[in-house]
């Protein structure tokens, strides 16, 4: 029986070497591409028929395929659609005859990593091989690594490594044993409660009462009972004596959530609270001790609220003692990677599926986008994305359409001059291409040296605007 030499290496030594696939219409090509590629460490599978070559792709799984752009019977663009379709994972290196900056552009807007031109040079297309293996290897080994990473930048069920984040976790350690009030800051969707949460289960009322009172969502005319409780026959309806959320809380915390929206009338009667740590239940002469952490949390800037009388002086100094303020992600976009394999592995885990990772382009599109709504957006965006996914691999189209707007690079406006328009446009082609400046230099239609300048400017005025 003929074996096929690749079967040979196949059973023999090369389980562990990568596989590419080659699909070409032209025997006589796919013949010199396999031996152009005989002395690296992989082994190779080849196909003249585009079907078959899918369902080997199907099957193996290869990490990158080598793919002809001009073949009769269906062509390389529609063969590229639907390897990125089942598995975007898959680097696509396709080999165009006749050069065209329009199809290659089309080409990697569809997902594929790169194109050379035929006819190919050998030592150019072992280099390029060599590489995206080499690339492979970082990012699996980067990817092992970060897995490794979130748990051990775990901190109370808080993922994070940006020295900010570090600085906060370490403030709550050393407080968390003595803390009376803290007042937790930071825009929308940053990790206000979970901070509040963990404070209280490192403090040494951790196994006792954590009571949530939403300062937004009580009408006022309610509050004072909600919050002290009552006494029989105090008002019509109380029929009974009730118990206040403060009460509840008694040994343990109270989180006092968005207290800037709090009205001032019961601002007052919170400070007389906190200054003698006792509260009277609605109709009752008898004051009851009280011990209470009180963590208060806001995304409002409680020092302009002071200055515009929308806030009492004197309660924000009392909260303000011990301040928790928290970043924006786009503040800490070093936590980015981290925050993504913590969503994917929770929501892989919580939908049953094998995720296993987010292809490059949909991390740069994670990566420029500006997240207003900070962490909860992520969260959302991958779980929506999670449950979108067929195969191991979010891409961008399981991500929702804002990230790919232009905007979304916090950029490109009406009112934006021609020339930082210009460096928007050269910065995504570079982003597109991975960073090749020739080709972004091709798609571009400009010289490598014209390039150079404008990227050039472009750092220089992105150093400009951090320094200034
Ligand atoms: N460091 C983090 N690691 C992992 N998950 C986080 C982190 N920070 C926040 N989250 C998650 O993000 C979501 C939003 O967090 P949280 O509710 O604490 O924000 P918030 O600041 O209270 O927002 P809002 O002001 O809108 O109430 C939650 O699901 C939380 O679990
Ligand atoms: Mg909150």
């Amino acid at each position: 029986m003929l074996t096929r030499p690749e079967e040979v290496l196949n059973t023999q030594t090369s389980s562990r070497k990568p596989l590419i696939v080659i699909i070409d219409d032209e025997q006589s090509m796919l013949d010199l591409l396999q031996d152009a590629l005989a002395d690296l460490e992989v082994r190779v599978l080849t196909s003249a028929d585009p079907e078959e070559g899918l369902k080997i792709i199907e099957r193996e799984r290869p990490p990158i395929v080598l793919l002809d752009l001009n073949m009769p019977k269906m062509h390389g663009m529609q063969v590229l659609e639907r390897i990125v379709g089942f598995d975007p994972g898959i680097e696509v290196l396709l080999l165009t005859g006749d050069y065209s900056t329009s199809s290659a552009v089309q080409a990697i807007q569809k997902g594929a990593a790169d194109y050379l031109t035929k006819p190919v040079s050998i030592a150019t297309l072992r280099a390029r091989i060599t590489k995206s293996l080499q690339e492979m290897e970082t990012k699996r080994e980067t990817f092992q690594l970060d897995g490794e990473l979130v748990s051990s930048f775990k901190f109370q069920g808080m993922v994070a490594r940006s020295p900010w984040m570090l600085d906060l976790f370490s403030k709550m350690r050393r407080i968390s044993p003595h803390f009376r009030t803290v007042l937790v800051t930071g825009p929308s969707g940053t990790g206000k409660e979970l901070v509040a949460r963990a404070l209280h289960a490192m403090s040494p009322a951790g196994s006792s009462a954590f009571v949530v009172c939403n300062c937004a969502g009580i009408p006022e005319s309610l509050a004072e009972s909600e919050w002290f409780g009552y006494v029989k026959g105090a008002f019509t309806g109380a029929n009974q004596d009730k118990m206040g959320l403060f009460e509840h809380a008694n040994g343990g915390s109270i989180f006092l959530d968005e207290i800037g929206e709090m009205p001032l009338n019961l601002q007052a009667k919170l400070l007389r609270v906190l200054q003698s740590h006792e509260i009277q239940r609605v109709g009752s002469p008898v004051a009851r001790k009280l011990d209470v952490r009180v963590i208060a949390a806001t995304n409002r800037d409680l020092k302009q609220e002071v200055r515009e009388k929308r806030f009492r002086e004197d309660l924000y100094y009392r909260l303000s003692v011990v301040e928790m303020k928290l970043p924006t992600l786009a503040e800490r976009k070093e936590d980015l990677p981290l925050l993504q394999r913590h969503f994917v592995e929770k929501f892989a885990a919580e939908y049953n599926k094998n995720v296993g990772g987010i292809s490059r382009r949909a991390q740069n599109l994670l990566s420029r986008y500006h997240w207003p709504g900070n962490i909860r957006e992520l969260e959302n965006v991958i779980g929506n994305a999670c449950m979108m996914v067929d195969g191991p691999v979010i891409d961008i189209a399981h991500l929702p359409p804002e990230l790919s707007q232009p905007e979304s690079g916090g950029a490109d406006s009406p009112f934006m001059s021609l020339a930082d328009l210009e460096k928007n446009h050269v910065r995504r082609v570079m982003e597109m291409v991975g960073g090749n400046k020739l080709r972004a230099a091709e798609i571009l239609g400009i010289s490598r040296s014209t390039l150079y300048n404008l990227l050039g400017s472009a750092e220089s005025s992105e150093k400009a605007v951090k320094t200034g």
